[in-house]
């Protein structure tokens, strides 16, 4: 037990969310405000064997899924070999993908063979121009080829990612809804995160998730909620063996798919948090909203100091994170050193 990755507050960590590269091929609104694209140099990001050497010293401690995660992760070259060292590593039993998809529809086959077994896409808008203007100058026909190439290569469900945005696109929530009657996907409608944006322009954005329950009710369908342990057993379920994370999942009355609720800013979830997070330039951050980070490049090579690091950082993770901005409050929590684009969600 003294070895697994346990913080002040008894909160075990069994998944590391491993960011590969800080480098993107888009520049999301809200992920890369302001267009700042700042990047680690190469020869500074961690080599895929100094992660895998960092995921193994995990996985010693209870880790048993890795998240890779970016800016894009598919920038960097030669991701399926990456994903096939991880799947050597003793104890880790699952190894996801949050990636916007550009890239992914030649290599989903690729790194389906190497042993991936969670793809998410970032997905925000449905209407080509609108999804171009938010990610400056994605091609959404790209995307959908890649979640088209994701189930031909034998993903049995994707999760798409919303970040739902007032004004910007709160008038698709329909569209993404119908999308789960007929396809095995989990569409997540993710609170806008004043990461990194100035606190007026994120407020302008912002808004709470309830009123997608409001609008299901409206149409006449019956959202249920998947509850997390039943999930498996129940033959229609799209998911997959791993129903942990910050979402909340419903399904619609007859519907193939799910769809999923992440609200940190109304209504966080900080109490169940499990996950640390690696840099690319190989920091330890124990929590998303939170600018304290440990260098672990040092120690690499020593799995006893690693472990020492891995443990002063869990020590200093803060209870909950802070999200909402009252109008006199200037919390430092706003001023991240990261941007989002940076850390990889
Ligand atoms: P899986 O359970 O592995 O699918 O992870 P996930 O759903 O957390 O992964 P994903 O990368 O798709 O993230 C979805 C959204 O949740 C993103 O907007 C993340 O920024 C957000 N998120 C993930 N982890 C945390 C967290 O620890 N804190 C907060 N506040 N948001 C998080
Ligand atoms: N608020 C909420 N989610 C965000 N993401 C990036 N920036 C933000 C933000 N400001 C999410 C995207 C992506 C994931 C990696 O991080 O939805 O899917």
């Amino acid at each position: 037990l003294s070895n697994l990755l346990v913080d002040s507050f008894g909160r075990v960590h069994n998944y590391v969310r491993l960011s590969i590269t800080d480098r993107c091929n888009l520049g999301c609104q809200y992920c890369r405000p302001g267009n700042k694209a700042e990047y680690t140099p190469q020869m500074d990001l961690l080599t895929f064997d100094e992660m895998v050497a960092i995921v193994n010293a995990l996985a010693e401690m209870g880790v048993t899924k890795v998240r890779i995660t970016g800016g894009e992760p598919l920038l960097r070259p030669r991701l399926e070999e990456l994903v096939a060292k991880l799947g050597l590593i003793t104890g880790i039993k699952r190894i996801g993908l949050t990636t916007n998809g550009m890239l992914l529809a030649s290599k989903a086959r690729a790194l389906r063979q190497a042993g991936l077994t969670d793809v998410n896409i970032s997905l925000d808008s449905l209407l080509p121009e609108r999804y171009a203007r938010i990610t400056r100058g994605g091609d959404l026909g790209r995307v959908l080829d890649a979640i088209e190439a994701c189930f031909e290569a034998g993903f049995e469900t994707l999760k798409l990612n919303v970040v739902l945005m007032q004004g910007v696109n709160d008038d698709e929530v329909e569209s993404f809804l119908r999308l789960t009657l007929n396809y095995p996907l989990r569409i997540r409608f993710i609170e806008y995160m004043p990461i990194g944006v100035q606190a007026e322009g994120w407020k302008a954005g912002y808004m709470p998730l309830e009123g997608i329950m409001a609008q299901c009710a409206e149409k006449g369908w019956n959202a249920r909620r998947v509850e997390p342990s039943g999930g498996l057993s129940n033959p229609s379920y799209c998911g997959t063996a791993d129903d942990s994370g910050p979402a909340r999942y419903y399904r619609i009355s007859g519907a193939a798919g799910q769809f999923g609720l992440i609200s940190p800013v109304s209504d966080h979830f900080c109490m169940a948090c499990n996950r640390l997070r690696i840099t690319a330039d190989g920091y330890v951050k124990p929590c998303l909203y939170w600018n304290d980070e440990w260098d672990l490049k040092p120690f690499i090579g020593n799995d006893e100091l690693l472990r020492q690091v891995f443990r002063q950082s869990l020590e200093a993770k803060p209870q909950r994170h802070e999200m909402l901005v009252q109008p006199s409050c200037k919390s430092s929590q706003h001023a991240m050193h990261r941007q989002m684009s940076r850390i990889g969600g």
